[in-house]
């Protein structure tokens, strides 16, 4: 019998704080990692005949889903399903990145996986390689994902995407993922859901699309530009108007606008919804001066998870 320890593997979550949708479309988006979230996964040969078993605490109700995305991973990494003769592995995935929250989820859980499985067998994966396996397993879930997630998860480190083109690392000068706020508006959202709908609103009114992505676009350019800079007035309200093309696509609900107006109105500098939307989380920028009191704003609101981004 092989005598292989426990391999781990953690991977983070991730926000959109510019383009999600217009990415889908070929538009840039600028993404961060999210490490207050995480999916680990850990991994041990154990005596037994059948095939690897799955223990998960999170993804109870997509357990399902989840063989078919350790199968595909064993596939995409070339490993023998059973360890040695006579043995299974056996794999345990605790995260606590909430499901369709439009923190990352199943990228997060992908690139866990991965990453466990490569260090149970001791075979070295670099993040580029990881990236590519999750993108294939995030196509199991999503139908026809742009990437940015896989990307944003697999690297950990914040990111310019655009689709079918090479990732740009961005590298803030100073770290002004302490000024976000994450907070939950209470009920997730479906992110294939969202992605059909824009595209209808795509198909039935392609000259209004084109314009619209042509702001987010621009919006998305601007966005990294004050993000660089740490210029966090503009920020702010280039997040504001994101939100304002989220709503106008139909993402958003009267639960995320509220929770917008919350945080802007105890002082926020912008907020917007973050991810595919229709449910999920917020996320608003703030300064020293304004945090505690956006906290406690979206507490009374009833929100039920405010979260920094780690
Ligand atoms: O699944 P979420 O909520 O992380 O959203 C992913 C971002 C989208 O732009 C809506 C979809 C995509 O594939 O980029």
């Amino acid at each position: 019998m092989t005598d292989l320890p426990a391999a781990s593997f953690r991977a983070c979550g991730k926000l959109i704080l510019f383009g999600e949708h217009f990415v889908v479309h070929g538009g840039p988006a600028l993404a961060l990692p999210v490490t207050s979230v995480s999916t680990q996964v850990t991994i041990r040969a154990l005596p037994g005949r059948e095939p690897y078993r799955f223990k998960t605490d999170a993804l109870v109700s997509e357990a399902e889903q989840a063989r078919g995305l350790v199968d595909l991973a064993l596939e995409r990494l070339g490993i023998d399903p059973c360890p040695g003769p006579n043995e299974h592995w056996e794999i345990v995935a605790n995260s606590s990145v909430p499901i369709g929250y439009g923190l990352g989820s199943s990228a997060s859980f992908s690139v866990a996986l991965l990453g466990a499985l490569a260090r149970a067998v001791s075979r070295p994966i670099a993040p580029e390689e990881l990236k590519q396996h999750a993108h294939a397993l995030e196509q199991l879930v999503h139908g026809t994902p742009s990437g940015i997630d896989d990307t944003v998860v697999s690297f950990g480190r914040p990111i310019w995407f655009c689709r079918d083109r090479p990732v740009q690392f961005l590298d803030p000068p100073v770290n002004v993922n302490q000024f976000m706020l994450l907070a939950s508006s209470g009920g997730p959202g479906s992110t294939k859901r969202a992605v059909s709908r824009v595209q209808a609103l795509r198909q039935a009114k392609p000259e209004r699309f084109e314009e619209l992505c042509e702001q987010a676009r621009e919006l998305a350019r601007q966005g990294r530009q004050a993000f660089l800079a740490r210029d966090l007035q503009h920020l702010g309200r280039l997040m504001d108007r994101n939100h304002e093309l989220l709503q106008i696509i139909g993402v958003s609900t009267p639960g995320l606008d509220r929770l917008v107006e919350t945080a802007r109105r105890a002082g926020a500098l912008g907020a917007k919804l973050t991810g595919a939307g229709q449910g999920g989380f917020i996320v608003t920028l703030v300064d020293e001066s304004t945090e505690v009191e956006v906290r406690q704003a979206l507490r009374r609101a009833g929100v039920p998870q405010v979260l920094g981004l780690g």
